[in-house]
């Protein structure tokens, strides 16, 4: 199966003192949806922003090691650049124009691709996302959490992506959203073959539509392996799936605490 996007054994630093990833490697085969867990600040933001090159905006810089987007090194091309050859970032916090109507932030989004068909685009992201269509004359400020974390996926979508990196798209939101654009995320992979990076808190829900998954420690791959593999983990049960051992229930919050006295499989 060929690859769409590798990360080979990057090192970043944050204003030239902090070390945020320190040799973490990672590859997208072609169509898949690929899920990265950890707990916070391990460094899968981090990560994500290596990746569209939105890093020197914190002052953050890939000190070694390299990204291919489609077998091409990404360094040196701007992130608007990345955009128009198909990597689109959601990032975390459902960035929209508040002011901006729900139709009017999508059509923002459409001049990110030259050829765009307007229409056809709005119709294929309010296919995926019918409320978006009920509520396309409202500001986007007034759209629930929910919502406006469509209204960033269907900018995204907008784009045209080949690639789309998702930063916990289910943070802080209704449990019935959650599901609506968790459905909508397999539907886009599946019938649009776009490849998806997803940076995810619920590792339930990440498994349930994930193909491969990384699990991220301290600016590293601590554990890497099919979900099938992952799911049987007795370690990833506990933490990530929150499933009981030594009858006594644990969370993942845990998880920073833990690796302080056993690493991962060692
Ligand atoms: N802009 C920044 N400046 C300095 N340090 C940062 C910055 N962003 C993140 N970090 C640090 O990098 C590490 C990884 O953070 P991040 O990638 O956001 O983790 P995660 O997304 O897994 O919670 C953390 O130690 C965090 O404090
Ligand atoms: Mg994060």
């Amino acid at each position: 199966m060929s690859t769409v996007l590798e990360v080979n054994n990057i090192q970043v630093v944050y204003q030239h003192t902090v070390q945020a990833l320190r040799g973490l490697s990672l590859s997208i085969p072609k169509g898949s949806i690929v899920t990265m867990l950890g707990a916070n600040g391990s460094g899968k933001t981090t990560t994500l922003k290596a990746i569209s090159g939105l890093l020197h905006l914190e002052n953050g810089d890939i000190t070694s090691g390299n990204i291919q987007f489609f077998g091409k090194d990404t360094r040196g091309t701007p992130p608007h650049k990345l955009v128009r050859k198909g990597l689109f970032h959601v990032m975390e916090g459902r960035r929209v124009f508040e002011e901006l109507s729900v139709e009017s932030n999508l059509i923002a989004a459409t001049y990110a691709d030259k050829e765009y068909k307007k229409n056809e685009r709005l119709e294929e992201v309010y296919s995926y996302f019918p409320r978006l269509e009920e509520r396309r004359r409202q500001s986007a400020g007034y759209l629930s959490g929910g919502e406006q974390q469509m209204l960033a996926i269907g900018r995204a979508l907008i784009a045209k992506p080949k690639v789309m990196l998702l930063d916990e798209p289910s943070l802080g939101l209704a449990p019935i959203l959650v599901n609506e654009i968790f459905e909508a995320i397999k539907r886009i992979n599946a019938e649009n073959g776009v490849s998806i990076l997803l940076v995810e808190q619920n590792a339930a829900l990440a498994f349930s539509v994930a193909n491969y998954g990384y699990i991220i420690e301290h600016g590293r791959v601590a554990l890497d392996g099919t979900i099938d593999k992952l799911s049987q983990n007795t370690d990833v049960q506990e933490f990530y799936l929150g499933i009981e051992k030594h009858g006594k229930s644990r969370s993942f919050k845990d998880v920073k605490h833990y690796r302080r006295r056993k690493r991962w499989l060692s």
